[in-house]
């Protein structure tokens, strides 16, 4: 089936979801929305953060897409649940397929999840990873500074390395052997994070996986397309189209030419 996916997040962060898209489903298309003008949603409450989804999402299907990937990890967190029953397409966050990936690949039964403030709070992760194993422990940490230092382009520099050593010397104490990035943003920190955690601790990318899940919906729904055709890419935020740009250029394997502003508020 022709018709895009439609993948959002509260701004950027969300592209490291569309480019694990791009590499495992090469012929889907996808319309983008960052929700740039409110970002950041990782310090909002759950009420806030249902309202700006709703819009979004309401957005989303005038653009007569198949299927939502909630890409937020914080909309995952606090939204996705309630949405679900309002929607005509199938639905799949980010949360729950690295849940998943996290309890299969620990033996330790020390599971870390580092996500924004917000997601920390909801204990989601801990929930879905305990259903699937409850003799997991799960510890979990807010890293709030990670997000705006990858938004400066602070991937590999000592104040990214000093963070990462505040933020995951608890999670040495742990005997954590599996960590879950759960915010969008961090996989681009995987290589600081990596050197401080030692090979020993599998890093869950959370987008990866949830790109491999969508396969498996759209192939259970008989949703994908089967059309050769060169796949589109349409970008819309709610603010500054040139900083989204020079990101989106930096995250993604192809060119980003195309992004319209849309007035949210209105949806
Ligand atoms: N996209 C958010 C997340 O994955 C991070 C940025 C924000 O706080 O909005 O939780």
């Amino acid at each position: 089936m022709e018709a895009p996916i439609g993948v959002f997040d509260s701004g950027v962060g969300g592209l490291t979801v569309v480019r694990e898209i791009v590499r495992q489903l090469p012929n889907e298309n996808v319309i983008y929305f960052g929700d740039t003008a409110r970002v950041p949603y990782g310090s909002k409450s759950k009420d806030t953060v249902l309202k700006f989804s709703r819009q979004i999402v309401r957005f989303l299907m005038t653009k007569n897409v198949k299927a939502i990937v909630v890409a937020c990890n914080t909309a995952s967190a606090l939204a996705l649940e309630d949405m679900r029953d309002e929607l005509s397409v199938p639905v799949i966050g980010v949360v729950r397929p690295g849940a998943k990936m996290a309890a299969d690949v620990t033996e330790t039964k020390n599971v870390g999840v580092i996500a924004t403030d917000a997601t920390i709070k909801s204990h989601i992760y801990n929930d879905y990873i305990r259903q699937l194993n409850p003799d997991i422990t799960v510890v979990g940490k807010a890293c709030p500074l990670f997000v705006p230092l990858v938004e400066e382009g602070l991937l590999e520099d000592r104040i990214t390395d000093d963070m990462v050593d505040r933020y995951l010397s608890e999670m040495k104490q742990y005997n954590v052997d599996a960590l879950v990035l759960g915010c969008t943003h961090y996989p681009l920190l995987i290589n600081p994070i990596k050197r401080y955690m030692g090979d020993k601790v599998t890093l869950v990318n959370p987008a990866y996986e949830t790109a491999k899940e969508l396969k498996t919906l759209l192939e259970a729904n008989s949703l994908l397309n089967k059309d050769s055709k060169k796949a589109s890419y349409n970008f819309y935020v709610s603010d500054g189209v040139d900083k989204f740009k020079v990101f989106a250029d930096k995250v993604l394997p192809i060119n980003v030419n195309d992004v319209n502003v849309v007035d949210i508020e209105s949806y």
